[in-house]
């Protein structure tokens, strides 16, 4: 048994979350740390709602709200897309907490004690106008590196790099389209140089990792400059040191401060607890795990800023140092990063994408549905394009047509002939292939999602439903009336097989998989789900966090024998089947060729 880590990436509260971020850090995150929990390791799945900068601050601005008031609004949407996808995460907090400040904090003064921040006179941009600071965020130029025209002074949403406002080609300011002046302005940088060395040592230790990740990252090493992380903005973190922690107008870059989240979310989780000390385990010990789940746009501050503070922040540069009042920490195991997937919509719209929020994906087809596509043709190794037809074929062909109508047959002609689990008498070489293949399943399917390789891990468990349907036409159990002893070792091994494959899709179906375990006859939590609890902080308004008793829930990752005799109950319908003409219209909310 191990201590697992799931360090899952932070949305930002900028908005509800739409099915491509949850393909990218969501579903991924949430199979892995349901499988683990199921083969018996200790899972810490933590992460919460990325709440200042840039993004956050703009969308403030749109809507007429503080940025308080607009992180307040969306941590609570986004902590609702994500308790109904039902992952399950320990604690999903959000980044201005007192606890998440003060974490924060500590890392950037041993940083700074230790010579890994040092200060820089930058040039920062004013309006000629007005004369006053213009924040990187209302600075809008040509992306040096891709091109890319509406890039903002802070990053390029278009290829996903940081940068400095001044890197911008042909910069101007939103707010009235003048060009920016740029005056001398004192920023914190952190010296990725002085931890070159100590970075590609540890990335030499990386066993394991997707090569576009390790590729992208050797890249990234070969050309370290000191970055800034500390911004001309209000909101954000304060900057830890004298003659700068009551400036206003100064805070901490909000990547510096989202990434230290894994952290200080372990630590608040372990504090909700009672046991303060007990984030340690997931931490500050050799045989402890962490896994990094994310989209393709985080993996520089994830494979090389991250472990940067860390080493840092340990001491572990080439300037040495001491470690923080945290202790040395572990850096990740493995980043695990998703492609993006895209939204045109159908197969054959040449139209502008539209965007498909996750809360209207639930309200209309339930959680199971949606990560099953994830993970079944999501964007794992490449960018990928959902589409309704997609959804609809796989959706009816796939859940309905193959599980769902598995499930149904098999229990359906053992309720209404048995009302119960039949006992098997003597097996004959079908049977017990089919039930060989299942249980071969478990290591397999186990391997493949060790290794968070989700497509062929739910690819071979798919494969075990497909054989015991084809079993069924096999055999043909609704043929054997005049031999009733045939008839219910067959029916046992399909309901035996039932119950294997609902195990090997336990941690992708969740829902779906609490279902078939009380068709089975069985009874509790078999798959648990996160709630979401009210917390408050120190006289602000009650906020939302998500948590769960997963360690109660019974899902293990082994076969476990059918009892006969178990009474079952009438199955209904597991998956609703979509009209076609879905696939060609799209739903009301997200149609197809929108005018
Ligand atoms: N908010 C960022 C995004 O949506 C992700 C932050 S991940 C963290 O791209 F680790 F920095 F928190
Ligand atoms: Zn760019």
């Amino acid at each position: 048994m191990s201590k697992i880590l799931a360090a899952v990436a932070w949305p930002y509260a900028n908005g509800p979350r739409h099915i491509g971020h949850v393909s990218g850090f969501g579903v991924p995150s949430d199979v892995f740390s349901r499988y683990m929990r199921m083969a018996g390791h200790d899972v810490l799945m933590v992460s919460g709602t990325d709440e200042h900068g840039t993004a956050i601050q703009v969308q403030a601005d749109k809507e007429g709200l503080t940025p308080q008031q607009t992180a307040d609004k969306y941590h609570r949407v986004i902590a609702e897309d994500l308790t109904g996808l039902g992952l399950s995460y320990d604690l999903y907090t959000r980044t201005t907490t007192c606890n998440h400040a003060r974490v924060v904090q500590e890392l950037f003064r041993a940083l700074h004690a230790n010579g890994y921040v040092v200060p820089h006179t930058q040039l920062g941009a004013i309006s000629p106008s007005t004369g006053r600071t213009l924040a990187d965020r209302y600075i809008e130029g040509t992306c040096p590196i891709c091109g890319y025209e509406a890039a903002r002074g802070d990053q390029c949403d278009n290829c996903g790099n940081q940068l400095d406002p001044i890197d911008l080609i042909n910069p101007r300011s939103r707010i009235n389209g003048e060009t920016p002046k740029f005056v001398e302005t004192e920023h914190f940088f952190l010296d990725l140089p002085s931890l070159a060395e100590a970075l590609s040592a540890w990335l030499a230790t990386r066993r394991d990792w997707r090569p576009n990740v390790m590729n992208f990252s050797l890249q990234l090493l070969k050309d370290l400059k000191q970055r800034p992380i500390t911004r001309d903005l209000d909101w954000g973190i304060r900057i830890p040191l004298d003659g700068w922690r009551d400036n206003p107008m100064k805070s901490i870059y909000v990547w510096f401060d989202a990434v230290i989240g894994y952290l200080s979310a372990s630590i608040e989780w372990a504090s909700r607890k009672g046991e303060p000390e007990a984030w340690r385990q997931w931490w500050q010990n050799p045989e402890a795990l962490s896994y990094y789940f994310m989209g393709k746009d985080n993996i520089t501050f994830h494979s090389v800023i991250w472990p940067g503070i860390l080493l840092g922040a340990n001491g572990e540069g080439a300037k040495g140092g001491t470690p923080s009042a945290f202790g040395k920490l572990d850096l990740p195991t493995e980043i695990v990063s998703s492609e993006f997937l895209t939204m045109s919509g159908s197969k054959f719209s040449t139209s502008r994408s539209t965007v498909i929020y996750v809360r209207d994906f639930l309200r209309e087809f339930g959680p199971d549905a949606l990560r099953y596509f994830i993970a079944v043709a999501g964007p794992e190794n490449q960018d990928t394009d959902f589409t309704w037809d997609e959804f609809v074929r796989r959706t009816n062909a796939e859940l309905a047509n193959e599980w769902g109508n598995l499930v149904n047959r098999s229990v359906s002609m053992a309720f209404k002939n048995n009302g119960a689990v039949p006992a098997a008498t003597d097996l004959r070489d079908v049977d017990s292939d089919l039930l060989k293949l299942s249980q071969g399943g478990f290591v397999k399917v186990g391997e493949l999602l060790g290794r968070a390789k989700f497509k062929q891990a739910i690819g071979e468990a798919m494969r075990v439903v497909a054989a015991a349907n084809r079993y069924l036409s096999d055999t043909e159990p609704w043929k054997l009336k005049d031999d009733p002893a045939r008839r219910g070792t067959v029916l046992h091994t399909a309901l035996q097989v039932v119950q294997d494959a609902n195990t090997l899709l336990t941690p992708f179906l969740p829902h779906a998989a609490q279902k078939v375990h009380e068709t089975l006859g069985g009874t509790g939590v078999w798959a648990a789900q996160p709630s979401m609890v009210e917390v408050s902080e120190e006289g602000n308004e009650d906020y939302p966090i998500l948590t769960g008793d997963y360690a109660s829930e019974q899902a293990r990752w082994e076969s476990t024998p059918i009892e006969a005799g178990r009474p079952l109950a009438k199955p209904s319908p597991l998956f609703a089947k979509l009209d076609e003409s879905l696939g060609e219209t799209g739903p009301e909310w997200a149609p197809v060729n929108p005018a």
